[in-house]
C-alpha cells in the first residue's frame, strides 16, 4: 500500500479550516458559484454547480457534481461537464431533466437519458444554449453534436436555461434570462426550440442584469394552483444587494402573467443568489425544493476562504399561500435538516432577561446552532429583542426584531473589524407581515454564516459572517416583558466522515 501524502504543516486538513461551513455544501477545494442541473433521479438528488477545478476564483467554468439521498449530507462526484475552450466553450449555468419518454431520441437501450440544458459561453464570450446527454445516471455527459440548440441572437447576456415538462400543453418549456428580461421557449424534443413570450419591464426590479430564472407550478394547502417565476438580479455594480425576486401568476404554456408588476423577495440578506429548484421530485414527496449560492457578486471574489471559495444555502422547501396582498411564497430549511440536531434542549416560556434563559445560552458553543424560538410581547410601546454573537475581539453579529415597524434585522457591521470591508459591513432589514404580539424565528448558525427564517419562513435573511475571531458567546436580549420559548440544539457537521 502506498503511503498517504504528507500533509503540509501550514495547510489545515480539508473541512477543518477557518470559516469552513459544516452545515452547508461546499466543494473540497476551488471556486464554486450557482447551483446547476438540480434533478431528482432514482432516489438521488443531484447537485451540479458552477465550478473552476483549477483555481479559487471565477473562470474556466465546468459543472462540479455531488449527490445526496437526504439533501443534507453530500457525496462529491467527479466533474460532470467539462469546459471545452476549443469547442462549445465554458459551461455556464443551466438545468437537467430526465427525458422519460425519450422525446429527444437521445436515449440508449430503452433507458431514459438525463439531459443537461446549459449556457455554453465560447472563448469570444458569446453565450448560446447547448445540451449534453448522460447515459450513466448523471456521472458524465457528452455534448450533443448539433450544439448550440438556441443560437445567440446578438444579445450580450443570454443565459441560464431552466426547463420543465408542461403536462397540459405536452411541451418542454424553457425560461431564459436575456439582458433585462426573461424569454420563454417551448419544444417537443429538447432540441428544436421556439420562443413564445417575454417578461420584461415594468415587471420586477431592474438594478442589474437578470439571471438564473426558474418557472414552476405550486399549490396552496387548499389545492389552488399558481405558477411561480423566480429571477436573480445581479447587483454586482450597485451599492446594496438584491438577490432573488419572484412573481406569482398564471401560465398557459406560452405566456406567464404575474399577479402584479411588483416583485417580491425570497430572501432579504446578501447571501442567496442564483437560487433554483429541483426538477423531478416524485409526486408522493410533492415538495418544491430550492437551493442558492450563498454569496453575492458584490464581494464573492473577496471571500477570505482557502482552498475553497463559495458554498450553497441550506436546501429550502417553498410553500405557496394566500395573503391580503395576493399569493406569496415562504421558504424554510427542508425537514431533513433537523436530523442533524444533537442534544436538543427545550426553553420553557420565560422572560428573555431571566437568568435561566441566559444560562442555557451560555452553555451553547455558538459555532453551530439550530434554534427554533418563539418570542411574544404585550401590546403597547415598541420593543426590540433578539440574539447577539460576540467575542473577546469586540466583534458582534446581531439578529433583532423591532416590533415598532415589524422589522427583522441582521447586523454584521461589526464583524471582521480588523480590516473592514465596506461591502461586507452591512445591516439587513426585512419587513414581517401579518403578525400580532408574537413571532417565530428559526436561526441556523454555521461557522461563518447565519440564516434567519421568521414568521414560518415568510421573511428570510441569509448572511455570511467573516469574523476575525470565532464568536464565543451568544446572548439573548430584549425588554423585560418579552418572553421566549422553543428549542435549541447543536447540529453535527455534515462532513464528519471527511
Ligand atoms: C450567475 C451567473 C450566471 C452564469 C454563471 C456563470 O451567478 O452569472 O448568469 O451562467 O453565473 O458562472
Amino acid at each position: 500500500m502506498s503511503k498517504p501524502a504528507k500533509q503540509l504543516e501550514s495547510a489545515p486538513r480539508l473541512y477543518t479550516e477557518k470559516y469552513r461551513p459544516h452545515l452547508h455544501f461546499s466543494a473540497a477545494e476551488n471556486w464554486l458559484n450557482d447551483p446547476n442541473g438540480l434533478v431528482w433521479h432514482d432516489g438521488v438528488f443531484h447537485l451540479y454547480y458552477q465550478y473552476n477545478p483549477t483555481g479559487n476564483d471565477w473562470g474556466n467554468m465546468h459543472w462540479g457534481h455531488a449527490v445526496s439521498t437526504n439533501l443534507v449530507e453530500w457525496e462529491h462526484r467527479p466533474v460532470a461537464l467539462k469546459a471545452e475552450p476549443w469547442g462549445v466553450g465554458y459551461m455556464f449555468s443551466g438545468c437537467a431533466v430526465i427525458d422519460h419518454d425519450n422525446r429527444s431520441g437521445l436515449g440508449q437501450g430503452g433507458k431514459p437519458p438525463m439531459i443537461a440544458i446549459y449556457t455554453s459561453c465560447n472563448v469570444a464570450g458569446i453565450q448560446a444554449q447547448s445540451i449534453a446527454v448522460s447515459h450513466d445516471n448523471g456521472e458524465s455527459f457528452s455534448q450533443y453534436p448539433g450544439n448550440p440548440v438556441i443560437e445567440n441572437p446578438g444579445t450580450r447576456d443570454f443565459r441560464d436555461p431552466k426547463v420543465i415538462w408542461h403536462e397540459e400543453s405536452a411541451h418542454w418549456v424553457l425560461a431564459l434570462a436575456a439582458d433585462d428580461h426573461i424569454e420563454l421557449y417551448r419544444s417537443e424534443n429538447l432540441i428544436d426550440w421556439q420562443r413564445t413570450s417575454r417578461l420584461m419591464k415594468p415587471y420586477g426590479s431592474h438594478k442589474g442584469v437578470w439571471e438564473c430564472p426558474d418557472l414552476f407550478p405550486m399549490r396552496t394547502r387548499d389545492g389552488e394552483q399558481k405558477w411561480v417565476l423566480t429571477v436573480s438580479v445581479s447587483t454586482e455594480h450597485s451599492e446594496r444587494d438584491e438577490q432573488v425576486q419572484y412573481f406569482v401568476g398564471e401560465f398557459d404554456g406560452t405566456t406567464f402573467t404575474p399577479q402584479s408588476e411588483e416583485e417580491m423577495w425570497l430572501d432579504y440578506g446578501a447571501d442567496n443568489y442564483g437560487a433554483v429548484t429541483w426538477d423531478g421530485v416524485p409526486a408522493e414527496d410533492g415538495r418544491r425544493i430550492m437551493i442558492g449560492w450563498m454569496s453575492s457578486w458584490r464581494y464573492a471574489r473577496e471571500m477570505p476562504t482557502y482552498p475553497w471559495r463559495g458554498n450553497m444555502t441550506i436546501p429550502r422547501e417553498l410553500r405557496l399561500f394566500r395573503t391580503s396582498r395576493g399569493f406569496e411564497l415562504s421558504n424554510l430549511p427542508v425537514q431533513e435538516f433537523a436530523s442533524l440536531r444533537t442534544a436538543p434542549r427545550q426553553v420553557a416560556r420565560s422572560a428573555v432577561t431571566s437568568d435561566a434563559v441566559q444560562q442555557l445560552f451560555d452553555a451553547l458553543a455558538p459555532e453551530l446552532l439550530d434554534l427554533e424560538l418563539s418570542f411574544s410581547w404585550p401590546k403597547g410601546e415598541s420593543r426590540s429583542f433578539g440574539l447577539r454573537f460576540t467575542n473577546a475581539n469586540g466583534e458582534k453579529a446581531a439578529i433583532a426584531y423591532y416590533t415598532g415597524t415589524d422589522t427583522l434585522i441582521v447586523d454584521r457591521t461589526q464583524v471582521g473589524i480588523e480590516i473592514p470591508n465596506p461591502r461586507l459591513a452591512e445591516r439587513f432589514e426585512a419587513p414581517v407581515r401579518d403578525i400580532e404580539g408574537s413571532i417565530d424565528l428559526r436561526i441556523i448558525k454555521d461557522t461563518a454564516s447565519v440564516e434567519v427564517f421568521a414568521n414560518d419562513g415568510r421573511t428570510v435573511i441569509s448572511a455570511n459572517l467573516f469574523y476575525d475571531e470565532p464568536f464565543d458567546k451568544v446572548t439573548i436580549f430584549g425588554a423585560d416583558d418579552v418572553n421566549v420559548e422553543g428549542e435549541v440544539s447543536v447540529p453535527r457537521s455534515i462532513w464528519q466522515d471527511k
